[in-house]
């Protein structure tokens, strides 16, 4: 029996790990968090139904090759098995009409040494998306004697966990900004809420981004969860739609973070980066200036990259100033075409989630 998983961090050497799969998806019909979410201006809004064929076949193109360049790095590559994300969703408490993907499995797994936890998600489409990882970590869990198989405590998504009448496309930019400022998200603290995307993990410290996704009540439970972790709250008061922090603060190595220049970390959150001489350096701007159609996030999955280890680091093959950038910092960028992929879910970091790197858990902050 062998130890298959352990990851403290997003740049010790990558072992193993799970890549996404674009099968049967859908774009979700509207529900209480999901409005928020999508920006106004978006082609997206008002649309939901199972993607069309040609633009999955596209982003399983890119998957897959992803997974072969993985493979050739070195990295062992596991796939979930994706459902018939068209099917409802009914539990006591609510019904939607559809699911959504697996595609970004980042969201959903969220991997502390030897744990992979899947994460309690506010959308209501995406309640059962953790089913399609379930064969995986049962083999992991029948090969690793060590592996914790875990579940946060699942949410109940009653219409109490959502602020209503929140969603308003007559709100300004500015007033968006003003309620991420002042920490007012659509959803509510009435139970634990949140997307594994939105922790950093550094280690010993877990920085976890309070936004649309993730509430307060979550960081307290990981608080009482892992009581030898630090968890810090985080909050980007530049980003309208705070969804997910690896499009904002990626470290690349100890010691070295790149941050949106939109959104950038407040100094008084900087202090425990600058005290233990962490960099922090402005992202390189995007190379697009719209993201790609049907896609949910921004431009700035430019910097949402897949580091290997402490030099070797996976970027967008359109993305020249990002590749540049990393060349610049020291890292060896390895480009992989990904832009066909973006519409579900993310980049090439969303796109996959730790099962094994290499390391241990350092106090990188102490
Ligand atoms: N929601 C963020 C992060 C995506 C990984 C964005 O669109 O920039």
């Amino acid at each position: 029996m062998a130890k298959i998983v352990n990851s403290w961090n997003d740049f010790d050497p990558l072992k193993h790990v799970i890549v996404g799969r674009a099968d049967n998806s859908v774009i979700p019909n509207e529900e209480p968090a999901t409005s928020e979410k999508v920006p106004v201006d978006s082609e997206m809004r008002g649309m939901w139904g199972p993607r069309p064929l040609e633009t999955v076949e596209k982003a399983n193109a890119q998957l897959d090759n992803l997974a072969k360049v993985l493979e050739d790095h070195g990295v062992k590559v596991d796939r979930p098995t994706p459902l018939q994300w068209n099917q409802p969703v009914i539990t006591p408490d609510f019904r939607t009409d559809s699911m959504m993907t697996c595609m970004p499995p980042r969201d959903v797994l969220l991997t502390i040494g030897s744990e992979i936890i899947a994460a309690p998600m506010s959308f209501r489409c995406r309640y059962w998306e953790y089913l399609a990882y379930w064969p995986l970590l049962s083999k992991y869990f029948d090969e690793d004697p060590e592996f914790l198989w875990s579940q946060a405590p699942r949410p109940r998504l009653t219409d109490k966990s959502y602020k209503h009448n929140y969603y308003d496309e007559k709100v300004s930019l500015e007033e968006r900004l003003e309620r991420t400022a002042n920490k007012d998200f659509v959803t509510t603290e009435e139970e634990i809420m949140f997307d594994a995307a939105d922790v950093l993990r550094l280690g010993k410290d877990l920085f976890v981004q309070h936004g649309l996704t993730t509430n307060r009540k979550a960081m307290e439970w990981m608080k009482r969860k892992y009581p030898d972790l630090r968890v810090h709250a985080v909050n980007f008061p530049g980003d309208p739609y705070p969804i997910h922090i690896d499009a904002t603060f990626v470290p690349l190595r100890p010691g070295l973070i790149i941050n949106n220049p939109h959104r950038r970390l407040p100094e008084e959150q900087r202090k425990i980066f600058e005290a233990n001489d962490w960099e922090i350096v402005d992202a390189a701007m995007p190379a697009h200036e719209t993201p790609p159609p049907l896609c949910y996030s921004s431009v700035w999955l430019s910097m949402n990259c897949l580091v290997l280890d402490h030099k070797n680091v996976i970027v967008e093959a359109s993305e020249h100033n990002q590749l540049e950038q990393m060349d610049k910092l020291g890292m060896n960028p390895i480009p992989v075409p990904f832009r066909d992929a973006y519409a579900f879910g993310g980049a090439l970091h969303c796109a996959t989630a730790d099962v094994y790197r290499e390391g241990g858990c350092e106090d990188y902050f102490p």
